[in-house]
């Protein structure tokens, strides 16, 4: 058995629309070895496929195709810390933990970044499956098939105060109601924050983060799915994050918050309990800067 543990994303960061996304200190593990059948199982009361529709069975699966090996099964043991369906890259992880896990099982012939491209053609844009794969903040392009990508690591002072709602949110929806067509100036108002996003993360001008977390390409859309969407931002800048920002497709809200405002989730959490959200989740955490891992 090898066991895999792979970290939870946060995509777009509020204006790097299917561009930026960053590695999180929440983990699924998953233990995986070859086995002649299907044998899936939770170490959790989460509800996971346990047939070949299974999300990490099928990237295995991918692997052993393409590198033309025989594939008789697999045995996988999931243990899902990453809320499914929140916007916190729970699908992406399931296909990196196929492929990371395959490729390690048959002695690495792909390379990380063979491993990038095919985790992103899976899942069909690059901001949640690269940091899963690769850690730290990535900026990641698809272009006809490849990703051009490049992994920064993060040395902050910076903790990110994830607040998840007690719905559910799938990707296909919140994309779904997106404009086919954005006007010009729009687009000059997205690509500029997205540009101060990385460098002031990076060189820790953080009081930039509430300017660039603004956008207008994806969240003015999404957020009335999430009920109480603009109370909690509210709340969360009253509380003195830096930027707020949908994480991924949503529903959960993201605070990037200075590591030394220590009350801020116990604060956060009065404030949702007063707008009636009890069933939200608040979870603290920091950038991961080295992704997913094979622990033997
Ligand atoms: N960037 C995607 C979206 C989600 O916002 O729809 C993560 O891949």
């Amino acid at each position: 058995m090898i066991t895999l543990q792979i970290p939870a994303t946060s995509a777009n960061l509020g204006a790097g629309f299917d561009s930026l996304g960053l590695a999180l200190s929440m983990y699924n593990q998953v233990e995986m070895e070859e086995y002649d059948g299907i044998s899936i199982q939770s170490t959790d009361d989460v509800a996971v496929p346990q047939d070949e529709t299974n999300l990490i069975y099928t990237s295995a699966k991918r692997i052993y195709d393409l590198c033309g090996k025989p594939f008789k099964g697999l045995k996988i043991v999931q243990t899902n810390r990453i809320p499914m369906t929140r916007g916190l890259g729970s699908s992406s992880a399931c296909i990196i933990a196929g492929i990371l896990g395959a490729n390690h099982m048959l002695g690495n012939p792909f390379t990380p970044d063979d491993l990038v491209n095919m985790a992103a053609y899976i899942e069909g844009h690059p901001d949640n499956t690269t940091p899963a794969l690769m850690g730290g903040i990535v900026t990641a392009v698809f272009d006809t098939q490849k990703v051009y990508w490049v992994k920064q690591e993060v040395d902050s002072h910076l903790k990110f105060v994830a607040m998840i709602p007690d719905f559910e949110l799938s990707t296909e929806l919140a994309r779904k109601r997106l404009p086919a067509q954005v006007s010009h100036k729009d687009a000059v108002f997205n690509l500029s924050r997205a540009a101060l996003f990385s460098a002031s993360l990076l060189s820790g001008k953080y009081e930039n983060l509430k300017v660039a977390t603004c956008d207008r390409l994806h969240q003015p859309y999404r957020k009335d799915l999430i009920k109480g969407y603009a109370d909690v931002v509210q709340a969360a800048y009253r509380l003195d994050a830096y930027g707020v920002y949908i994480s991924g497709a949503g529903p959960t809200i993201m605070a990037i918050v200075d590591e030394k405002n220590t009350l801020f989730p116990l604060q956060i959490r009065h404030q949702l309990d007063a707008l009636g959200l009890q069933g939200w989740r608040v979870e603290e955490m920091h950038i991961d800067n080295q992704g997913a891992r094979v622990m033997e």
